[in-house]
């Protein structure tokens, strides 16, 4: 699913639980909405959130910034239309996509997106790191983000999984 869809679909589950708030005909207080519901945020593994900064810094940080900064002006594309590596962390998007979509732009490198007229800097790990860097880099960037950020990453995880063992 797309940025865009999944921003749509989060807005509209929004505008559905506003909806069945107000057929309540009561107002209600903000609190009482239903949000879309995710199980408990889970604890992250302290070893892999370990192993998975050692991935970053030596895989990473050369373009996203030792923090996850990011590359300076990174919306805007390079004179060879090369877009700079943005950031991995609340002021980035990183935290908009599941693990499922996070796993496959490391793992297959951002032209796996195939996103028309658009030319990737962003490389395919896959053959330098095994599936066990590459959920603990993942780990390790969400050990960066805000409750707030973890919590949206964590709702659109929930129909974008990390790949089962050996897929
Ligand atoms: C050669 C520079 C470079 C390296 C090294 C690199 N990236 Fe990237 N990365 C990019 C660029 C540039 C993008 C922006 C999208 C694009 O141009 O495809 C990107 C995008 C991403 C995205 C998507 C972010 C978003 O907002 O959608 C993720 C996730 C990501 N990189 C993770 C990593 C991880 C993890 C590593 C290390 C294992 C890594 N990158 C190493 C350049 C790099």
């Amino acid at each position: 699913m797309s940025l865009v869809n999944r921003i749509c679909l989060v807005a509209a589950l929004l505008m559905a639980g506003l909806l069945v708030a107000c057929a309540g005909n009561s107002v209600q207080p903000a609190a009482s909405i239903p949000r879309p519901s995710a199980p408990p945020l889970p604890t992250l593994d302290a070893q892999q959130v370990l192993l998975g900064a050692r991935v970053y810094r030596d895989n990473c940080a050369a373009c996203h910034g030792a923090d996850g900064e990011g590359q300076p002006d990174w919306k805007v594309p390079g004179p060879d239309g090369v877009y700079p590596a943005p950031p991995h962390d609340a002021s980035g998007h990183t935290w908009h996509h599941g693990d499922g979509l996070l796993y496959q732009i490391i793992n297959e490198g951002g032209a796996s997106l195939n996103v028309p007229d658009f030319k990737s800097n962003m490389p395919a790990f896959g053959s330098t790191l095994n599936d066990s860097d590459i959920q603990a880099v993942i780990e390790y960037l969400k050990s960066t983000w805000p409750e707030q950020e973890r919590q949206t990453q964590w709702l659109a995880s929930q129909n974008d999984r990390l790949p089962a063992p050996g897929q």
